[in-house]
């Protein structure tokens, strides 16, 4: 243990959290104090501890991860996702998971091979068709309606073209057009519950072969209960599901896109390892895995910009942090974007170099230097599944377009709940 009992920190108060003014502080924070401190937060009253070193976060996230709790913010993400698997605890969050987890193994991730690549050539073709009128791209834009379709299309199925055929419009489409994530958002969100509550009650009473998430989230039954889910906790999955697979892929691949307009040797070697896996169509899992460039540059684009770039645990029980004792009840800040950018853990951390991801360096690096989906039993289930899209998108736009920027300006980002950027990313398309 350290010899003084509390870390270092800044005089002033500053309530820390999704905001930009946070991350600008968390940087200077860093540089002035280093791995672990902690800063006075005037709205609750304590103090937040800031870890920064790999090991302290191992402890937090995994080895220790039962002293634990989601801790601050998550009442206003509950107010948007409800008591699904991103916001619950305990006995019920580890049911749910248990039962929820099947859905996304490798065996069903495979069977979305064809929903995947249908839905990237049809934004392709539409990309396409801009292109030959010689209008730019909004990236930002387009992979979040991709992004949006392919969650949407995972989860349920053919009834998402039966309900826009009911209803004359995707019901969801907010999702993808609203970017703020207020009050007001959230309301209506929570209003969609009703829809979804429909389509479970026709689904029960009219039974059919679906094979979508709704389907096995429905099939589930619990090993300690012997029952399935209720409707409300089948709304609130669901909700989560959407929210938490939608924006951080999108996001994912708006900065991607930026990065490889921002390299001409990124752009070019994509091409050519694009190229390289052919026309085959869909792409299966198993090709896109083969994809290894692509697959560096987008571990290197969620390096540099993780969209979650900020989470937060609370302690059940006192702790040793950074050799500092904490408390019970005491909030800890992990940051991923911090931590991909922690200078003695990264060469060059704020240069873009996807050949870090390649053997031999990848395996000299701290494992828990690197977390953009997480670590530990609440790491993020989709990961594979973001993989899998986020891979077969890039090659299907890189065999078909060139793509550049419009100009040479470095974006901006913005730090909300997830790290995007601050403007729409507008592109222009070359067919090849
Ligand atoms: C590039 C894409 C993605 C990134 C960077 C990402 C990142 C993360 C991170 C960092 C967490 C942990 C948050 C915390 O502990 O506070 C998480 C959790 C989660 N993610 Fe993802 N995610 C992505 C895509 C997806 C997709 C596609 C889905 C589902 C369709 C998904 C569903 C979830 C769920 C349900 C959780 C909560 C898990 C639990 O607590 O048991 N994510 N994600």
């Amino acid at each position: 243990m350290n010899d003084t009992t509390t870390p270092p920190g800044p005089d002033e108060g500053f309530d820390l959290g999704g905001t930009d003014e946070s991350l600008i502080r968390m940087r200077e924070y860093f540089r002035v104090h280093g791995d672990t401190y902690r800063v006075f937060a005037p709205g609750r009253g304590a103090y937040f501890y800031v870890i920064n070193h790999p090991e302290d976060i191992k402890r937090v996230l995994l080895t220790n991860h039962r002293n634990y709790t989601k801790g601050e913010g998550m009442d206003r993400v509950k107010i948007l996702l409800g008591n699904g698997i991103m916001t619950s605890e305990g006995e019920h969050w580890r049911r749910q998971r248990r039962m929820i987890q099947p859905a996304f193994h490798r065996r069903v991730l495979e069977q979305f091979g064809a929903l995947v690549g249908a839905v990237n050539d049809r934004y392709a073709d539409r990309w396409a068709a801009k292109a030959a009128r010689g209008e730019p791209i909004d990236i930002s834009d387009e992979t979040s309606e991709l992004t949006l379709d392919i969650v949407l299309r995972s989860i349920f199925g053919t009834d998402l073209d039966r309900l826009k055929r009911e209803l004359g419009e995707n019901p969801f489409a907010l999702v993808a057009k609203e970017t703020n994530r207020d009050l007001k958002f959230a309301f209506r969100f929570r209003a969609l519950g009703k829809l979804i509550q429909q389509l479970i009650a026709r689904r029960r009473r009219e039974p059919q072969d679906h094979f979508d998430f709704l389907a096995m989230l429905m099939a589930q039954v619990s090993r300690d209960t012997g029952e399935g889910m209720s409707d409300a906790e089948l709304i609130d999955e669901v909700m989560t599901l959407i929210v938490a697979g939608h924006e951080t892929t999108a996001a994912t691949l708006t900065w991607t896109w930026y990065l490889v307009g921002r390299h001409g040797e990124t752009a070019e070697r994509l091409r050519a390892e694009a190229d390289r896996a052919g026309e085959a169509r869909p792409l299966a899992l198993e090709e896109t895995e083969a994809l290894e460039f692509t697959h560096q540059v987008l571990q290197e684009s969620l390096r540099l910009y993780p969209p979650g770039w900020l989470f937060t645990r609370r302690s059940i029980d006192a702790d040793v942090l950074g050799g500092y004792p904490i408390g019970p009840r005491t909030d800890v800040f992990i940051s991923p974007y911090m931590l991909h950018r922690h200078p003695a853990f990264w060469d060059a951390p704020e240069e873009f170099r996807p050949a870090r991801f390649a053997a031999p360096d990848a395996a000299l690096r701290h494992r828990f230097a690197y977390i953009p989906f997480s670590v530990g039993p609440r790491h993020c289930i989709g990961e594979h599944l973001a993989m899998f899209e986020m891979l077969a998108h890039v090659q299907t736009m890189s065999r078909r377009f060139r793509i550049e920027r419009t100009c040479d300006e470095p974006v901006e980002y913005e730090a909300q709940i997830n790290l995007r950027t601050r403007s729409n990313l507008m592109m222009t398309v070359t067919e090849r």
